[in-house]
């Protein structure tokens, strides 16, 4: 049932390519340049004129929420608010007359998300539902939505899952955009063209995963590590930070780079694993000053870097190669090695890595 791999999450990292493709297939033509999403045709017009979109979801889901706050937002020029479900339900939210809520759930059955939904939809909100298992409790409770298609994942830590979010809210994206006429033809098409890549990049990606078992044996006894990145892939440096505490139980945080001069910074010294996920954007300039600021305070510095990086690999102690690709599309690619670190500290420390302790696959209390 694990298809020869040793655990549930290693398996989920390998299907990647296919489940991507998956998500894709019947929605995304890269050369008729068309997206089909039937729940976005059939509301169209509430997603276009909406003043606002509020996202809510928990835990990993959370984070593909926020990898979609910053490409809607520059896509479609609609403001997207991001909220944990469980503060959304207790707080009395603002909910304005055209808002769209989405939810985010992998399982379906997050307690938390569910009664935000329902609360969301006392006031007359439209809820759209972006769910992996088909027929639950959120999908159910949604007015219309998208699945995932990333099939059934077993392990306790959201991998396969978040990747099929995050291409489910790139295809969505780009729709809305072109739908509204805030994204022009030549960047729509290429960015269906870089989506249809997916796949084979991911599956490059995979066939290095050894390079992440080899980092992993020598950071394995790390009791901290820092996780920083900018603009699109600084909340994949909170996803990474999440799975290495699920995964490992070694402490980790998530920033934004530059807001470790503001804090995190003081926690750096030679013993601290700094994980960088600097692949090539437009922040690449600013990312390199900030792990100049690691390595001068002699942190250790892990980078996820675009192959073809000319300056990284000298500065870094140890990197990882990504293939290139459009800043917009990135975090899926930067995500899976963050993934495999996790997966392979895990293992190399003897953790559970299915079934980390205190944690369920769906959290349906609250
Ligand atoms: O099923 P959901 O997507 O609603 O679950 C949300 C979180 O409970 C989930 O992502 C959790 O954080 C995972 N353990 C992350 O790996």
């Amino acid at each position: 049932e694990k298809g020869g791999y040793d655990h549930f999450m290693l398996k989920e990292i390998h299907e990647q390519p296919s489940t991507i493709y998956d998500c894709l297939r019947g929605r995304l033509d890269a050369e008729k340049g068309t997206i089909t999403m039937k729940g976005i045709q059939d509301n169209i017009q509430a997603l276009i004129t909406a003043p606002r979109y509020i996202i809510i979801a928990c835990g990993t889901s959370w984070h593909a929420a926020l990898v979609a706050e910053y490409v809607i937002e520059e896509l479609c020029r609609i403001p997207v608010e991001v909220e944990y479900a469980s503060e959304f339900r207790y707080r009395n939210p603002i909910i304005n007359k055209g808002d769209v809520i989405i939810a985010i759930s992998q399982s379906g059955e997050t307690a938390d998300t569910l009664v935000a939904i329902e609360k969301a939809k006392e006031q007359g909100a439209f809820i759209f539902g972006i769910v992996n298992v088909v027929g639950s409790s959120i999908s159910r409770a949604s007015h219309a939505g998208a699945y995932t298609h990333a099939g059934p994942e077993i392990g306790v830590a959201s991998t396969k899952a978040f990747t099929a979010q995050l291409a489910v809210l790139l295809m969505i994206a780009l729709k809305i955009a072109k739908e509204k006429g805030t994204i022009d033809n030549t960047k729509y098409s290429r960015l269906l063209v870089e989506m249809h890549e997916l796949p084979e990049k991911v599956e490059a990606i995979l066939k290095n995963a050894s390079q992440l078992k080899l980092i992993a044996e020598k950071y394995k006894h790390s009791v901290n590590a820092l996780y920083l990145g900018r603009g699109y892939n600084f909340p994949i440096a909170l996803e990474g930070a999440l799975k290495l505490k699920e995964i490992s139980y070694i402490h980790a945080e998530g920033y934004p780079a530059a807001e470790m001069k503001h804090g995190p910074i003081a926690l750096v010294d030679d013993q601290l694993p700094v994980i960088f996920v600097a692949t090539k954007d437009e922040y690449h300039a600013k990312i390199v000053s900030n792990i100049q600021e690691i390595k001068a305070r002699k942190g250790k510095v892990i980078a996820i870097i675009t192959e073809g990086d000319e300056i990284i690999p000298s500065m870094a102690d140890d990197i990882f190669m990504v293939p290139p690709a459009d800043e917009i599309v990135a975090p899926v690619l930067s995500v899976i090695p963050l993934q495999l670190l996790s997966y392979y500290v895990g293992v190399a420390k003897g953790c559970d890595v299915d079934k980390p302790r205190n944690l369920a696959k769906s959290v349906t209390v609250e």
